[in-house]
């Protein structure tokens, strides 16, 4: 009997939410997806410090340099371990500043070039604002692949794949979590579960009408919603619930085909600024989620700086 984890390999490209290098060697996905969240939990893991010291050492005390040296160095470790490419954040404070943006997207590729790694094996992640999405519709045409994360409403979603973007992330858990609070209740179940929804419509979409901007679901809560979503171009999975779907029997059956998608009625919807901005604003689960994402990953990012800095300090005393 196939585990539910093989079984849904045969649905969907299976893809580790991880800076835990060796949980990604341990379950050898295609890609691997990272965020500064999950980067400011390994670089405090004493089996990853010299990553760490690694970045500090090349940044020669710039410290913006030393955060996307740190990303780079966690990606290309995690790179020895996927067969495709790994999903690399751009600092959260540039997710309102297009230029800027852009600039750090290059130099993320930059330093991954620097260190063999062509941009085919890299995937820079921003905030699907509609100044990231810009951002990455001109990323994109420069050769740049986008993830775009942070995705809570359709409104995002239109506009990602009409800026020809390469794959959208559109979270499940956090949509999860806003309606279990909203509701006051403990649990919603799959059936009826607003995240789950959201990547189906998604999906259905983006299949009806042709585009070619790949679906991920991401952020999970439960094995429930992954398998709900069965079929997902890419599903990114957090270590702990790749584990239970190895120990869980399949076979799973397909929950999102082309079949899925054509009978779907789903009217194609054409969105500028104002109307992404109207669409998106009239959403108040993905108005919140999304600012308070933002806010997330930063909290996150400064965090992670503040680490550096006390560990370039410690490290000048020593020399
Ligand atoms: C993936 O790209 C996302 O960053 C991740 O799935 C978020 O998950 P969380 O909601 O559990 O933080």
């Amino acid at each position: 009997m196939p585990s539910q984890l093989d079984s849904l390999k045969q649905h969907s490209l299976v893809v580790a939410d991880s800076g835990d290098i060796e949980a990604v060697a341990r379950w050898k996905p295609q890609d691997a997806t990272t965020n500064p969240s999950l980067l400011l939990a390994s670089a405090q893991d004493p089996r990853f410090r010299h990553l760490v010291d690694a970045a500090i050492k090349d940044a020669r005390g710039d410290m913006a340099h030393a955060m996307d040296g740190l990303f780079v160095q966690f990606g290309r470790e995690i790179l020895k371990h996927v067969a495709g490419r790994v999903s690399t954040e751009v600092d959260a404070r540039l997710s309102f500043d297009q230029e800027n943006s852009i600039a750090r997207a290059e130099r993320l590729i930059r330093l991954y070039e620097r260190h063999g790694i062509s941009k085919e094996k890299v995937l820079i992640k921003l905030a699907a604002t509609w100044e990231g999405i810009r951002a990455a519709e001109k990323l994109e045409r420069e050769g740049i692949h986008c993830n775009m994360t942070l995705l809570f409403s359709f409104a995002q979603a239109v506009a990602c794949a009409d800026a020809g973007v390469t794959l959208i992330s559109p979270f499940v858990g956090r949509i999860y979590d806003w309606y279990k609070a909203a509701r006051k209740v403990d649990d919603i179940a799959v059936e009826d579960d607003p995240g789950v929804q959201s990547v189906a419509r998604i999906y259905a979409y983006y299949k009806k009408h042709g585009y070619k901007t790949q679906v991920m679901g991401a952020s999970f809560r439960k094995t429930e919603q992954i398998v709900a979503l069965a079929g997902c171009d890419l599903l990114t999975i957090a270590p702990d619930l790749l584990d239970r779907l190895s120990k869980a029997e399949g076979p799973l059956e397909r929950k999102l085909s082309l079949e899925y998608a054509r009978a779907q009625k789903i009217d194609k919807i054409y969105l500028d600024e104002a109307g992404f901005r109207w669409m998106h604003n009239e959403d108040a689960m993905a108005t919140e989620k999304l600012a308070e994402g933002i806010r997330k990953f930063d909290a996150d990012a400064r965090k992670l700086e503040k680490l550096i800095i006390s560990l370039s300090a410690a490290a000048a005393t020593t020399a």
